[in-house]
């Protein structure tokens, strides 16, 4: 099934509280305390653009891939609205290939890579990333923890109405296999009706030490796990992490 269709026209109407902001400012403490002077960055997941258009204001010169057709239609638009010159490619980053083309770094940013769920497949993403990098270029990127997925998320039913648009969000998450499938409904009003929407995802729950272990392999050094944008560590309950490496 198809994932992030019609669940792209309402998801920044849903988003409005993330701390796209922060993330953005993060990515450029980071690059800035490794002393990265290049400024082309490749963001992988990239979504409708958030984090995109607002690493472009600060500068830089931004490449955009998404799986989603849709998310990127929406990234688009709004490059385009707010006069900001971003390349935005369809791609799946399991296959990544951008002809040869180096950055100076490569984020990722709300989940992106929970949704790589096979091992095989999250190495091909590092190994991607990996030549994708100009040397001593940095891969900054988050996941969303295991604690969240089996404890906050995790056979909870979420749901939201705004004006002209409902979802329901389904969670359930298997410990075995540290995998949550999430079915979404997605309401759209159109002509005064609702037009009722299905999407089903699977994330994965990858521990950091697993995570590590594979950037490790690959040849990245400099490894660093946060537990937030403070840059403090990952504790037990953290929600969220952010894995920061070079190349
Ligand atoms: C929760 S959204 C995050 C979007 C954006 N990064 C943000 O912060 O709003 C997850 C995104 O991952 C994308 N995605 C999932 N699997 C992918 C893959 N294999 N390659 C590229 N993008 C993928 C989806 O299409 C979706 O846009």
């Amino acid at each position: 099934m198809m994932i992030y269709q019609n669940f792209a026209f309402i998801y920044d109407q849903f988003m409005e509280n993330v701390q796209y902001q922060d993330w953005a400012d993060f990515v450029e403490e980071v690059l800035n305390s490794n002393e990265i002077k290049g400024d082309k960055i490749l963001e992988l997941a990239c979504g409708t653009g958030n984090v995109t258009g607002l690493l472009r204001k600060k500068g830089y010169d931004m490449t955009g891939i998404d799986i989603s057709e849709d998310m990127l239609t929406i990234a688009q638009e709004k490059s385009y609205e707010n006069n900001l010159k971003i390349k935005y490619l369809k791609q799946d980053m399991r296959t990544l290939n951008l002809n040869k083309s180096k950055y100076d770094a490569v984020v990722s940013f709300c989940d992106g890579i929970n949704y790589i769920i096979e091992e095989e497949d999250l190495g091909a993403v590092f190994e991607n990333v990996y030549k994708h990098l100009n040397d001593e270029g940095i891969f900054i990127f988050d996941i969303s923890t295991e604690y969240k997925l089996k404890n906050i998320l995790g056979q909870n039913t979420f749901a939201e109405t705004s004006e002209d648009s409902a979802y329901i969000w389904e969670n359930y998450y298997d410990e075995r296999t540290r995998i949550l499938e999430f079915d979404l409904n997605i309401f759209i009003e159109e002509d005064e009706m609702y037009t009722r929407h299905f999407e089903s995802h699977r994330q994965k729950a990858h521990r950091s030490d697993e995570l590590c272990s594979k950037i490790e392999e690959i040849g990245f050094k400099n490894i660093k796990v946060y537990g937030s944008i403070d840059f403090s560590p990952e504790k037990e309950d953290s929600e969220r992490i952010y894995i920061c490496v070079q190349k």
